[in-house]
């Protein structure tokens, strides 16, 4: 949805400089119709089994975004009592939204029993106690599901790697039979699922298929004890191409993995967040200075890391692209913000135009974790977030000012 018509950026049918223009730079610019269709990609990849897509919010929990993939029949995967709070405003039924996050506080689960979603995928003994406590207290049985550490390496970045044995999410696959059994025993639990997220920006399918093997072991092992399973929730994590990683389709995902978890016969849960909105967006900049130091040339941008903290955080690629084309010479240079901290690049050793002042830059692939990571820091305001529909865009989030720096 983001193209080139003669020369110029477009987001669907607006030129990206007409939304520069009217509502300044930095900006978010996110497609609506490339949010949907990714939604009803990875939809219909699974159609042959019966499922539901809780939508990972943390990617982007921007209300319109919400509003779009719950009107849809999305869920919500939820990691706080926050995001509940953004989820329900928006929309979504209660008994769609999956509640995982291994600091889950009291307050939280309170918030979310008395709500009503659908389960917790709990992450700890200790938690299950405390949820065991609470549904005594208010006279509810509560429906949990297991979220199994399964030990597999998803040969991702290690920040965004949640599945191997030395990560502290979820239970070990080793103690997710006894878990079970102490879980079945609690007369305030029911136990209705498994639960297992491998990690973010996946992009090979081994590590999926060691993941439904194992967990379809661990069903049939539960199951020949005589417990009832309703959910398998494979979380999300399936990557998409920011430079030259060659993901999985949502199709081959399907393909490789149904075969081993069709004939459990339980309903499905994806959560994904970067398939759906990672290629939707894109954080539009203008260069503001240019610098020639011995052996390197900096085009420094009124964005930077408070918006888009995943190359600093993360080392990540993203393409930067100008939104005009054949304005001048194209130069190696690093793209940097303003930000006190040499981490504070949003791309390095770059072909881009270099002498012409003003000109913007849009940095591809910012939908997911780029707004929703953003920060103050430097007490710099938020840039604002604008949706596009055909040849109609909306602010969706106003710019932040400096009363939104006064405590
Ligand atoms: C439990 C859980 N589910 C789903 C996701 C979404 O992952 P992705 O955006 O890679 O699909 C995350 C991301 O960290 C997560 O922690």
């Amino acid at each position: 949805m983001f193209h080139y018509k003669n020369n110029k950026l477009y987001c669907e049918n607006v030129p990206v400089e007409k939304i520069a223009s009217a509502a300044g730079t930095p900006v978010y610019i996110y497609s609506k119709k490339q949010v949907i269709g990714n939604y009803l990609n990875l939809n219909n990849a699974f159609k042959s089994i019966s499922h539901l897509i809780c939508y990972a919010m943390k990617a982007n929990s921007n209300h319109a975004i919400l509003k779009t993939l719950f009107s849809l029949g999305a869920g919500a995967d939820i990691t706080s009592g926050g995001e509940l709070y953004r989820a329900l405003r928006a929309g979504v039924p209660p008994d769609k939204i999956v509640f995982a996050g291994v600091g889950k506080t009291k307050e939280e689960i309170e918030y979310a029993l008395k709500t009503g979603i659908l389960m917790f995928n709990v992450e700890s003994t200790e938690e299950i106690e405390l949820i065991s406590r609470i549904s005594r207290q208010i006279k509810r049985k509560t429906r949990i599901a297991i979220r199994v550490n399964p030990d597999i390496d998803p040969h991702t970045h290690k920040h965004i790697t949640t599945s191997k044995a030395e990560n502290k999410f979820g239970i070990p696959y080793e103690q997710a039979a006894s878990t079970a059994e102490k879980i079945r025993k609690d007369k305030n639990l029911i136990l209705s699922g498994l639960h297992c997220h491998l990690g973010s920006q996946i992009i090979s399918l081994s590590p999926y298929i060691q993941m439904a093997k194992k967990l379809s072991l661990l069903v049939k092992q539960l199951t020949a004890r005589g417990m009832r399973l309703e959910y398998l929730d494979i979380g999300g994590g399936l990557g998409i191409k920011y430079h030259n990683e060659k993901p999985p389709t949502p199709y081959e995902l399907a393909e490789s993995i149904l075969p081993v978890l069709k004939n459990l016969n339980l309903k499905l849960i994806l959560e994904n967040g970067r398939y759906i909105v990672g290629n939707s967006g894109i954080l539009l900049t203008k260069v503001i200075y240019h610098k020639s130091v011995k052996n390197k040339k900096f085009l420094i941008v009124n964005s930077g890391m408070t918006d888009l903290i995943r190359p600093a955080f993360y080392d990540a690629y993203h393409e930067i692209v100008p939104a005009e084309l054949g304005k001048s010479i194209k130069t190696r240079v690093d793209v940097v913000g303003p930000i006190c901290e040499s981490s504070d690049y949003l791309g390095r050793n770059r072909l881009l135009p270099w002498n012409s002042t003003d000109q913007l830059l849009a940095v591809l692939c910012a939908g997911a974790y780029c707004f929703s990571m953003s920060s103050q820091y430097n007490s710099r305001p938020r840039p604002p977030e604008v949706m596009v529909e055909g040849n109609k865009w909306k602010i969706i989030r106003k710019r932040e000012t400096f009363k939104d720096l006064e405590v």
